[in-house]
């Protein structure tokens, strides 16, 4: 098991657990403070970060940006990753078998970042990491206590791009996210 996030980032570099490998440009590990108390975890890779290596840096990680900005959270103060680390074509929804070839690196970078709040960007990263019959437009900012961490989960930024009615809803959730960032951060551990 990797001791450091750049041993793992060289074991995913070097991965060809699932076909995706065979079409990525850049394998797309993770970013931002590898002590984050907030770590965010999105879908999977689109187009721009296939060709960067960095995850959300296309228009809706510009929109998670926008939002991190708005509830005063600092970018570089948190962690970003994906479920899967490789682009799936036409950015289609990762299939099962890729989620569960690539997971366990995700769940390595957990344990090496151990951070206190985890938030699911979207529908595919709530039914993976919370549970399986997740409803977004439900429960969406609702949190759970999952082992040591506290779970919740916010829409898609690409999901505001496409209906802007759900923007309010995000901005709510965003808000109550820092609240508890502070409440956890005041408090010392366990
Ligand atoms: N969408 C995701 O879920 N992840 C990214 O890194 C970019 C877009």
């Amino acid at each position: 098991m990797p001791d450091t996030l750049d041993q793992l980032r060289s074991v995913c570099d070097g991965c060809h657990a699932c076909p995706l490998a065979d079409s990525r440009t850049k394998m797309v590990f993770g970013v931002g403070n590898p002590q984050a108390d907030l770590m965010f975890v999105g879908e999977a890779p689109g187009g721009d970060e296939d060709k960067t290596g960095i995850p959300f840096v296309g228009l809706a990680g510009q929109l998670l940006d926008k939002y991190l900005f708005a509830v005063d959270i600092p970018r570089e103060s948190v962690y970003i990753a994906n479920i899967l680390k490789c682009r799936p074509p036409h950015n289609r929804d990762p299939f099962p078998a890729e989620e569960d070839a690539c997971i366990g690196y995700l769940r390595d970078q957990v344990r090496l970042i151990d951070p206190k709040i985890i938030v699911c960007l979207g529908r595919i990263s709530a039914n993976r990491l919370i549970h399986p019959d997740f409803r977004i437009s439900r429960e969406h900012g609702q949190f759970v206590k999952k082992g040591k961490f506290l779970m919740t989960a916010v829409y898609h930024p690409a999901a505001l791009l496409r209906d802007a009615s759900k923007k309010e809803e995000m901005l709510l959730d965003m808000e109550r996210i820092k609240e508890q960032l502070e409440l956890l951060s005041a408090k010392p551990e366990g």
